[in-house]
């Protein structure tokens, strides 16, 4: 694992925005697996930023979405459709017929499920996969104890990612209990990995995945059986991991070591 250790949220994001733009730089038809949730909005700011700026374009990419809540449909406003318009697709130049995210509105979520595998698979498999980290460990919807081995199918989410995601909904009540997500062996085909973690809340998940032992209980952990994953923390986000010395050696402020 590549840990990246960046003095705050800006520079962190920054600093992944920098991947990003050199991805779809270096092959424009690049197939890029996007997540959503509260982390990801300053890095699509940041890459609508540089689309306006500098003219980053993604009008050759293909992007597929890591989950969608079961029940809602695209246009609901807490759908992630609704999120990944808002934030990102709205603001550059993707295309939208090449964009995915799993239909959590299908009357056979299963039989999605296994459709969007086979779309990934026909794209020719994900070049770089953005990923967030839950409180509790998870990336997608990948709960604790998700197979290792899962593709993507239904989840039942966990109460506390329940919580965790009520501020966008009226209620407890009202946040979806299901959801179609990539699974953690999905996510492991994919050629690179990008995860972003920002604030003091996932310290504790972040040192987990990073030194804890593989292990379904994190399924973030399943990360360290990636030959390509680069984790990228803010201080506060780092704040429990031990081996901070060695990684500010090797990555000084989050910069490319010499052999990068
Ligand atoms: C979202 C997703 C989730 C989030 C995670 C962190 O597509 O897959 O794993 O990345 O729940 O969410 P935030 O960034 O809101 O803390």
């Amino acid at each position: 694992m590549k840990v990246l250790i960046l003095p705050d949220e800006h520079s962190a994001m920054q600093r992944a925005a920098d991947i990003v733009a050199r991805t779809v730089r270096n092959k424009p038809d690049a197939v890029l697996g996007l997540a959503t949730g509260g982390t990801m909005l300053p890095l699509y700011e940041a890459l609508a930023q540089r689309h306006r700026d500098e003219g980053l374009s993604f009008a050759a990419t293909t992007s597929f979405n890591l989950d969608e809540y079961i029940g809602l449909a695209p246009e609901h406003p807490c759908s992630y459709h609704s999120y990944m318009r808002e934030a990102f697709f709205d603001r550059v130049d993707i295309d939208r017929t090449r964009t995915h995210l799993p239909k959590g509105d299908a009357d056979d979520p299963q039989a999605a499920s296994l459709e969007y595998e086979a779309l990934i698979e026909n794209a020719g498999g994900i070049d770089l996969q953005l990923l967030g980290i839950g409180q509790n460990g998870h990336i997608g919807f990948n709960e604790p104890t998700a197979s290792l081995g899962s593709r993507t199918r239904i989840k039942t989410l966990t109460d506390s990612t329940r919580r965790a995601n009520q501020r966008y909904f009226n209620s407890f009540e009202e946040t979806p209990r299901y959801a179609i997500t990539m699974g953690v062996a999905t996510i492991l085909a994919s050629r690179k990995c990008l995860l972003l973690a920002t604030g003091e809340a996932k310290a504790d998940a972040v040192a987990r995945m990073v030194e804890g032992p593989l292990s379904a209980a994190c399924p973030a952990s399943a990360l360290q059986l990636h030959a390509k994953a680069t984790i990228i923390l803010d201080d506060a986000a780092a704040g429990q991991l031990t081996l901070t010395d060695y990684y500010e050696n090797v990555h000084p402020q989050g910069r490319d070591s010499v052999f990068d």
